[in-house]
């Protein structure tokens, strides 16, 4: 059964571009059998489980940092879906799962808070079952600035915030060094516009503050990438 996500529910809940976008769009092919398990890491308040709740028949551990257990139980308790919907407490390095659990691991709007340095994703990835998925959707960059950073991107973000977005050219040189994952795709994301239209309308006052840089012109150096990968 599905549940409906309103768009209130969306607006209220996302932390940056509307993540039921980017979960949709990531997702999208992914096919998984009845009593597969997915591991949401950096779910934030849960709306990309939600998503991944009523696309696939997997039971989805909802595994964040920032939120806790109980804020998300709850919301998902309330939504109805807490019968397919695990919510945990936990650091993406140090988790407290078996290794090759998950047939999937997906991360929306996170992966780069705890993954831009080499190995992380031998770590995260241990965790998924050899062939396994692995989908990252990331904030990123047309291409790398270094120290060359343009002027309407520190309207809204300091050079430390803007060090982890980077271009589809670092994640596969990064991701592409890890013997523990064979990359399929690094793409472009085409819910781009859309995603942060609705992150700028949704009233948070993260959203306020992005407002500065996107509308001095940001957004024509800057993307959203999907990373697809499977576990060796
Ligand atoms: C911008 S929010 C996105 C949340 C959610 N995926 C969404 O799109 O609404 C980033 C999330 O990354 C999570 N995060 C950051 N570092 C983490 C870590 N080391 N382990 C687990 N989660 C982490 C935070 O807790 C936060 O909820």
């Amino acid at each position: 059964m599905s549940i409906e996500l309103t768009d209130e529910f969306i607006a209220s809940n996302i932390m940056g571009p509307n993540t039921a976008l980017l979960a949709e769009e990531l997702v999208q092919d992914l096919e998984l059998p009845r009593g597969s398990r997915i591991l949401d890491l950096g779910c934030g308040k849960g709306v990309s489980s939600l998503v991944l709740y009523n696309r696939t028949p997997s039971t989805i551990f909802a595994a964040d940092l920032w939120i806790t257990a109980t804020e998300n139980f709850e919301r998902f308790r309330k939504q109805g879906a807490d019968d397919r919907i695990v919510p945990v407490h936990a650091d993406a390095l140090d988790m407290p799962f078996a290794h090759g659990y998950f047939d999937a691991l997906v991360s929306i709007d996170s992966y780069h808070y705890f993954g831009c340095e080499e190995g992380v994703i031998d770590a995260v990835s241990a965790y998924v079952k050899p062939g396994g998925e692995i989908r990252l959707a990331v904030p990123g960059m047309v291409r790398d600035f270094g120290d060359d950073v343009p002027p309407e991107l520190l309207l809204s973000w300091t050079p430390e915030d803007l060090e982890s977005i980077r271009s589809i050219a670092w994640w596969s040189d990064l991701l592409g060094r890890s013997e523990s994952i064979d990359i399929v795709s690094i793409t472009e994301m085409a819910c781009f516009e859309r995603a942060w239209d609705d992150w700028l309308a949704s009233g948070n006052e993260y959203a306020q503050h992005d407002r500065a840089a996107m509308e001095a012109g940001a957004k024509k150096h800057m993307n959203l990438i999907a990373i697809r990968a499977i576990k060796r």
